[in-house]
């Protein structure tokens, strides 16, 4: 074999390898640019957010805080039921409403009203929360997560769609505007 023969083999080779290296590098960074781009890019399903009812106002009677049933607007076919999402409203003065997560601020247990002592109570490690959703003792930091609410034509409203989070406490911790 000549020196030709070799040298253009080589250059063959190396090209290959590039071409090889570069479809690679692409396979490993297509992945993270999205990842990187998701925030910007990433669609919100239809319902994210949205405003749901929780039904007519005379369902929260004044000075008493009852449970409350959604069913979450972003679902998948085969969700069944735990799409139905529970929450507690209390309605503090026939204006001013309050919407609880059900879910206790420790570790997500679901929480009870016991409106005998005016309390929450959680079953999991004994959190304990006043009547306002604020935090009275136990393992929880914080009180419990707040949606926002708006009355509007006799019904009681919620953004739904997403839970009330920790990131989002700037708002859920003094409730939700009264009306829209
Ligand atoms: S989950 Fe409620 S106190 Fe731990």
């Amino acid at each position: 074999m000549n020196t030709e023969n070799r040298t253009s083999r080589r250059t063959m080779l190396v090209k290959l390898g590039l071409a090889f290296n570069g479809i690679v590098g692409a396979c490993v960074a297509v992945p993270i640019l999205r990842y990187l781009l998701s925030p910007v890019t990433r669609e919100r399903k239809v319902g994210y957010e949205s405003w749901l009812s929780l039904g007519g106002l005379e369902q929260f009677p004044a000075g008493q805080t009852r449970l409350a049933t959604y069913r979450n607007p972003v679902v998948n076919a085969w969700d069944g039921e735990t799409d139905d999402i529970a929450c507690w409203v209390r309605n503090v003065d026939d204006h001013t409403f309050q919407v609880f997560a059900v879910n206790c601020a420790h570790l997500g247990c679901p929480v009870r009203w016991f409106p005998q002592s005016n309390l929450f109570l959680c079953p999991c490690h004994g959190g304990v929360y006043y009547q306002d959703g604020s935090r009275a003792s136990g393992p929880p930091e914080r009180g419990l997560f707040q949606y926002h609410y708006k009355l509007e034509k006799g019904q009681l409203f919620i953004k739904a769609g997403e839970m009330p989070t920790p990131g989002r406490a700037a708002y859920g911790q003094r409730g939700g505007s009264k009306c829209a």
